[in-house]
């Protein structure tokens, strides 16, 4: 695959809007599906406020920044992708919803469509499980904010192909991001290693440790982390890492990865964290 083909991204919200936007950077056509007009406006303007912030800083020009947002149509019809190259799923993390979306775009797609999923957990073979061409579907792992995030994780399930991933990869390098691939396994590197250290700081601060702004600081200044646990929480949503810490205990049935109860209460009182605007810490925008 080159560059100027046509892509599908599935869920408008923090990562699919990331995802719109930079493949349109780089000259492709972008369909972006979600329930309704609101959410597609919003993700719409949102992208719109994160070029023109490019802009300002001189990393596009401004033709490519009003090319680049042309290149993004918004619709809540799934039927506009069934001449996709490639359809990025993005959606909320649950696996009922992601496999009966797969299962409809299984059926709207045309044969040679890739289906990608952005999953940050869910097993990649049980995604492709009930759809035809599993050896056309791959997990392709953005990292949050995307626009800013070199690595591309890509989870290779049993079935895919090795054009698949010849595809996935060439297409990832033509957006000027780095793909590093991995096997299939619950919460594939990226989210083993990680959400383990978001879970513990939870429990830091709900045991009184310390403060939240201490044990950032700590793992900021004293491990060189760009960005405290709790804070990366906040950008990955609450919600999301109580997802993810469900998959590891799940799949791996080890009660060290037994979620911290905090974690679970905030997400009850929707303290979801940066896209409620508030979690660990409190945002206005
Ligand atoms: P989000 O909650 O910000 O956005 C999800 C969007 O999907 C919403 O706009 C929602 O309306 C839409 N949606 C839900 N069901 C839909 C359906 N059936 N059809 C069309 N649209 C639908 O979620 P976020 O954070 O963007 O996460 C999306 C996926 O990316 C999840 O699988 C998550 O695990 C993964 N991910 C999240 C990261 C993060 O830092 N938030 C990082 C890497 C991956």
């Amino acid at each position: 695959m080159s560059v100027s083909i046509k892509i599908g991204v599935i869920g408008a919200g923090t990562m699919g809007n990331g995802i719109a936007h930079v493949f349109s950077l780089y000259g492709n056509d972008i369909i972006l599906v979600d329930m309704n007009d609101e959410i597609i406006n919003s993700a719409l303007s949102t992208i719109h406020k994160n070029m023109e912030r490019q802009y300002r800083k001189d990393v596009i020009t401004e033709e490519r920044m009003e090319k680049s947002y042309n290149n993004i149509i918004g619709t809540t019809n799934l039927e506009k992708l069934s001449d996709c190259h490639l359809v990025i799923e993005a959606v909320k993390e649950d696996y009922k919803i992601k496999s009966d979306l797969f299962q409809k775009l299984d059926r709207i797609c045309n044969q040679n469509t890739i289906l990608a999923s952005n999953t940050s957990s869910i097993s990649i073979n049980d995604l492709a499980k009930n759809i035809s061409r599993s050896d056309k579907f791959i997990g392709m792992h953005f990292m949050n904010p995307v626009p800013v995030m070199k690595l591309v994780e890509i989870i290779k399930g049993d079935n895919t192909s090795k054009e698949t991933l010849h595809s996935i990869k060439e297409l990832t390098k033509s957006i000027d991001k780095i793909s590093v691939e991995c096997n299939d396994s619950p919460g594939f590197v990226s989210n083993r290693i990680l959400m383990p250290m978001i879970n513990e700081a939870a429990f830091c601060y709900m045991e009184g440790v310390a403060e939240v702004d201490a044990i950032d600081s700590i793992m900021k200044l004293g491990m060189g982390h760009p960005m405290g646990p709790l804070k990366l929480a906040d950008l990955i949503g609450i919600d999301v890492c109580v997802y993810i810490m469900n998959v590891l205990y799940e799949g791996f049935k080890d009660e060290k990865y037994k979620v911290c109860p905090l974690l679970e209460k905030m997400v009850s009182k929707n303290q979801l964290g940066k896209k409620t605007k508030e979690g660990f810490y409190k945002y206005e925008f």
